[in-house]
């Protein structure tokens, strides 16, 4: 018999199937699921930061069940990714996103070449992303040379990889830069991190914090939380650098203070008491760092949370309707979006919750190593 997160990863697996028939009959990336239908970013088409979750989805799918159908549909997309090569201005920070889990994780399972070769290829780009002063740069907007932000501690797997790949330390010195600068800057003495600081991008300095996606500066904003109990995680299971490991238990303790007594998540951690602002990506993201720091430590805690934020989604927010596309509700882009980003499916909720599932039901690949 099935435990209850098999039998959900089964049942997920199953309805992303059906649905990914008219992503591919419609050759887009699914971004959010609107109506019921999957729709392609509204933002920079596929050059847009998320395009990698879909095919990560698919890979995980793969990984569960061996049905060749979702390594097929993953490849269609991987083809669309690589060619936004081209469009160099879209690409940011996030080709670590966006090609570790298209081309590095087909390079991963099936051993193909030409994946591999792309996933270097994006790995360069990140580098030319690198300043000297300190850090990697986020965003290409002519006034933001000096943007760092903490999604990007995901995005330095890129780099690691890319430095066992080839032998080359390069790639991993300049990623540990980048994550020394986030110890230093981004981690705050309550366990909190911040979510944007600008430096000065000749000298390296700390200019100010920037509110970002979150409610005010100085607030929480969860998901950025996430990003930074994973991405410190990941950064010590690439490194074995202590510093980060400490850094991302401090940002467990903190995340799990704040969940929530229903087991889901907050958008912020500093939003006022009244307010029902959700973001379940949070949640997912944060249980499957919260199950890697488990499997580090063995400190039965952290499996305990991941477990209660995977419960509450599961039983409160997710979508089994058999041909509605999505999966993962309330999932909320960032804080001030009261719009079509508010509350809704948006693509990489589905892809960590598959991925958190997957820990559970030990199928994970591990697309970021
Ligand atoms: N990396 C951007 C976001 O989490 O919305």
């Amino acid at each position: 018999m099935l435990n209850r997160y098999e039998d959900a990863a089964k049942k997920a697996a199953e309805k992303i199937r059906r649905t990914a028939v008219s992503a591919a009959q419609s050759d887009l990336i699914p971004y959010k699921s609107e109506n019921g239908q999957w729709i392609a970013s509204p933002y920079e088409g596929n050059g847009w930061w998320t395009g990698g979750f879909w095919p990560g989805l698919m890979w995980q799918c793969y990984a569960a069940t061996k049905d060749s159908f979702f390594l097929e549909e993953a490849r269609r997309v991987e083809k669309l990714l690589v060619d936004e090569f081209r469009v160099f201005r879209a690409l940011s920070h996030d080709v670590g996103f966006m090609y570790l889990l298209s081309c590095g994780a087909d390079a991963k399972i099936t051993g193909n070449e030409e994946a591999l070769w792309d996933t270097l290829h994006a790995a360069s780009l990140l580098m030319g992303r690198f300043n000297p002063a300190g850090y990697l740069r986020a965003w290409n907007g002519g006034n933001q040379a000096g943007f760092v932000i903490i999604d990007c501690m995901m995005n330095l797997s890129l780099l690691f990889w890319a430095s066992r790949q080839t032998g080359d330390p390069r790639f991993a010195k300049v990623a540990k830069i980048h994550a020394d600068t986030a110890l230093r800057e981004f981690l705050r003495p309550n366990g909190s991190v911040s979510h944007i600081i600008e430096f000065d991008p000749e000298t390296g300095k700390r200019v100010r914090e920037h509110a970002g996606q979150g409610c005010a500066l100085g607030s929480q904003w969860s998901r950025g939380q996430a990003w930074g109990l994973y991405g410190f995680a990941l950064a010590y299971l690439n490194t074995k650098d202590a510093r980060y490991l400490d850094a991302a238990e401090k940002i467990a303790a903190n995340f799990m203070a704040h969940i929530r007594p229903d087991g889901l998540t907050d958008c912020d951690f500093c939003q006022p008491d009244t307010e029902e602002r959700i973001d379940n990506i949070a949640g997912a993201i944060a249980a499957c760092g919260l199950l890697e720091l488990y499997k580090i430590t063995e400190r039965t805690p952290y499996r305990a949370s991941a477990l209660r934020l995977v419960d509450a989604m599961l039983q409160l927010c997710c979508d089994w309707t058999e041909n509605h596309c999505g999966l993962l509700t309330k999932c909320t882009a960032s804080y001030h979006d009261d719009g079509a980003g508010r509350h809704t499916n948006i693509v990489y909720g589905d892809y960590f919750l598959m991925e958190a599932l997957a820990k559970l039901n030990g199928t994970d690949p591990m697309l970021w190593l």
